[in-house]
């Protein structure tokens, strides 16, 4: 299991255990994260599962490909940490990610 913490914009704490091979987006939904909605499922067509990358985590996470950063110009408040939820996928390296949920979504 990977640990992921999700804080929302209000400072409150979600600690999840993240599946192998799931998104941290599917992790959020599972986990009833509030601020993550993924319109879309994962398409990577609605940027309703925007969120920001901690900053000690986003050397490991990296950036979004090219179509990610594209569907991002549709998210609010965009930042060099933003990634789309539905694009990172979990995986060993990510124990411990901690990701910040924006105040809204687009
Ligand atoms: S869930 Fe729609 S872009 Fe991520």
């Amino acid at each position: 299991m990977t640990k992921i913490t999700f804080i929302e914009a209000d400072g409150t704490r979600h600690e999840t255990d993240a599946e192998a091979g799931a998104t941290v987006m599917e992790t959020a939904i599972m986990n009833a994260v509030p601020g993550i909605v993924a319109e879309c499922g994962g398409a990577c067509t609605c940027a309703t599962c925007h969120v920001y990358v901690d900053k000690e985590w986003e050397e490991t996470v990296g950036g979004p490909s090219a179509m990610e950063e594209d569907m991002l110009d549709f998210a609010f408040e965009v930042k060099p940490s933003s990634r789309l939820s539905c694009q990172i996928k979990v995986k060993d390296e990510l124990d411990g990610l901690v990701v910040h949920v924006p105040g809204r979504q687009g």
